[in-house]
């Protein structure tokens, strides 16, 4: 079964979506974090302790492989839950594959990923996550959930079962169902699409009408409903 995951750093929101029981993870990425008030590494820890067990992605902020070694294994000693986001490139790839070193095996989600080759590469290094961007291809005029179904049959013809596909830079609903039918294991939504998904014009009619025919048959009986 594909996962839900929530793409937010806001502990409202995080508080919210967890109460709807649907979350298996959560990512973030410095935009959404540099938009909330508490402190870098308090947020962070809060997060993780609300996540539980499943999984946070936090993005490093460095650009070279060492300074992002360095920074994942200070993230990575905040929480159990924590993933090193890491953005793809050279020095990304670099910094995963020492990551995923035996020996240290914190897991990465390879970010801003929008092609086969660089989800290839991920895969590869040992990143446990992909992160294709699909909202982001979209915008350019390009099709992101073709290329999450690309991706998946790569993956899947090339049996990497090591590295999870996560559908990101989700805009609206249809972008959820169509990577799931597209084989994605995640999709990570933000909260206001996850409402957007919860929600149907005839789901609101159909309870109205559900209840007030109710209420009148009571009135009719001369019950207070
Ligand atoms: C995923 O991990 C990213 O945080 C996110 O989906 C980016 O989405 P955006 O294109 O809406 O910024």
């Amino acid at each position: 079964m594909s996962q839900i995951f929530l793409d937010s750093a806001n502990l409202q929101e995080i508080e919210e979506a967890l109460g709807w029981g649907v979350l298996s993870g959560l990512t973030t990425n410095p935009s959404l974090m540099s938009k909330e008030e508490e402190p870098f590494e308090f947020l962070v820890k809060k997060i993780c302790s609300l996540m539980g067990e499943n999984p946070v992605s936090v993005e490093v902020l460095d650009t070279k492989a060492e300074g992002m070694v360095e920074e994942a294994r200070h993230l990575a000693a905040q929480a159990p839950n924590v993933v090193i986001k890491i953005p793809m490139g050279v020095e990304g790839l670099k910094a995963v594959s020492r990551l995923n070193r035996k020996e240290e095996k914190i897991p990465c989600n390879v970010t801003l990923v929008f092609s086969v080759n660089q989800a290839l590469l991920a895969a590869h290094a040992g990143a446990a996550y992909v992160s294709p961007f699909i909202g982001r291809l979209d915008d350019i005029g390009w099709d992101g959930v073709a290329l999450v179904k690309e991706i998946v049959e790569v993956f899947s013809r090339q049996k990497i079962t090591e590295t999870k596909i996560i559908a990101a830079s989700i805009r609206h609903p249809r972008h959820v169902h169509e990577v799931a039918a597209a084989g994605a294991h995640i999709a990570t939504v933000p909260f206001r699409v996850l409402k957007q998904m919860a929600g149907h014009p005839l789901t609101d009619m159909g309870l109205e009408r559900f209840l007030s025919d109710w209420g009148r048959a009571r009135q009719e009986e001369g019950i207070r409903p």
